[in-house]
């Protein structure tokens, strides 16, 4: 007889929260509970459960009925355990390594973005066994092709283009709608493809105000008297102010047309997810228990060519998933005549 006992696994989620989380925690906690009879812990708060041993049992029947739910069940937080910002900080990552092996875990699952991955990579070095599972709305962790509340993410950001679109020709105006994405314009892209934006920009592509201007003059002159803007939040502009209200009174300087500004905001964040970021979120965490079960660790579930695989944490550690100069969603549009602001620099 098999007297081995069972694995233990603690799961967590950091960082800013997505549509998709908890469908996430259920693919892990159901999969690990029901294929391999696994004991499931969940910490509260991210990093902040692992280091003050705050942390709830989940059994299966704890995980049904969250597929649907936005947020997370463990709720999250920016807690960086091996930042030191003020005296004790220190010593997170020895309390981490006592409570992992007071708890006796056999693996710690981080669902969250770049910077779990990297606090990921930080505990796999210390000798813990980890394992990632990429999430955020910005779909910018680097290692896999898409992170689950994307496509929640780019629904909203599409509705929203939809909706201005309506009361932009009404009145004749300029619409601008600022989106989410940190440092990468992946939901600006993507909503302003879906949305029909006449105008995207990106923060991995260099703008000029005069060359957005004189797209929306030429536009006015063609006998289309309304434009939507769709800006990422992380193009330059001067500080101070949002991205679109920078916009929004530089386009009425230039061009003297009535411009308005939308800054969508912390809606593109919250809801239930989409179905694709359910069906997404789910296999990373089947796919993740099975990695436990088979004790792979040190990796983040990926998806490559809609196929999973795992990348090795420590290469992901670190990096960012950038929208590149030539990616063909850019190339189609500009051949449509849909401008980046780049093309009179
Ligand atoms: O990473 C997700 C994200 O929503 C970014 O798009 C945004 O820049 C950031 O988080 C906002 O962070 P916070 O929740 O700390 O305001």
């Amino acid at each position: 007889m098999n007297h081995k006992k069972a694995k233990r696994i603690g799961i967590l989620t950091a960082g800013g929260d997505c549509p998709g989380l908890n469908a996430a925690i259920r693919g892990v906690g159901k999969t690990a509970i029901v294929a391999y009879g696994m004991d499931v812990i969940g910490f509260n708060a991210g990093f902040t459960g692992l280091i003050d041993k705050d942390y709830i049992h989940l059994r299966e029947k704890d995980l049904s009925g969250i597929l649907t739910v936005g947020g997370t069940i463990l709720g999250t937080s920016r807690e960086k355990p091996y930042k030191i910002v003020k005296e004790g900080d220190s010593d997170k990552p020895d309390q981490i390594k006592e409570n992992y092996k007071e708890l006796e875990l056999d693996c710690i699952v981080c669902i969250g973005g770049n910077g779990t991955m990297k606090t990921a990579n930080r505990l796999s070095e210390e000798g813990m066994n980890v394992i990632g599972i990429p999430k955020t709305i910005d779909n910018d962790v680097w290692g896999t092709d898409v992170t689950f509340g994307f496509d929640s993410a780019l629904q909203i950001a599409t509705e929203a283009i939809d909706r201005l679109h309506t009361t932009a020709n009404s009145h004749q105006r300029v619409m601008i709608i600022e989106v989410m994405g940190h440092t990468a314009g992946w939901i600006a892209l993507y909503a302003g493809m879906a949305g029909g934006g006449d105008i995207i920009l990106l923060p991995e592509l260099e703008y000029n105000i005069r060359s957005v201007c004189k797209k929306i003059e030429q536009r006015y002159e063609d006998k289309k008297p309304y434009s939507i803007v769709v800006v990422a939040e992380g193009i330059k502009h001067p500080e101070g102010k949002s991205a679109a209200s920078y916009l929004a009174e530089a386009i009425h300087l230039y061009t003297g047309i009535e411009t308005r500004e939308t800054v969508l905001g912390y809606v593109q964040r919250g809801g239930s997810p989409t179905p694709m970021d359910r069906i997404l979120a789910t296999r990373y965490g089947a796919f993740a228990a099975e990695c436990i079960a088979k004790e792979c660790f040190g990796v983040m579930v990926a998806v490559k060519n809609n196929q999973l695989t795992t990348v090795p944490l420590e290469e992901v550690g670190g990096k960012v998933s950038l929208v590149t100069p030539d990616h063909p969603l850019i190339v189609k549009s500009r051949k449509m005549g849909v401008s980046f602001g780049d093309e009179f620099l």
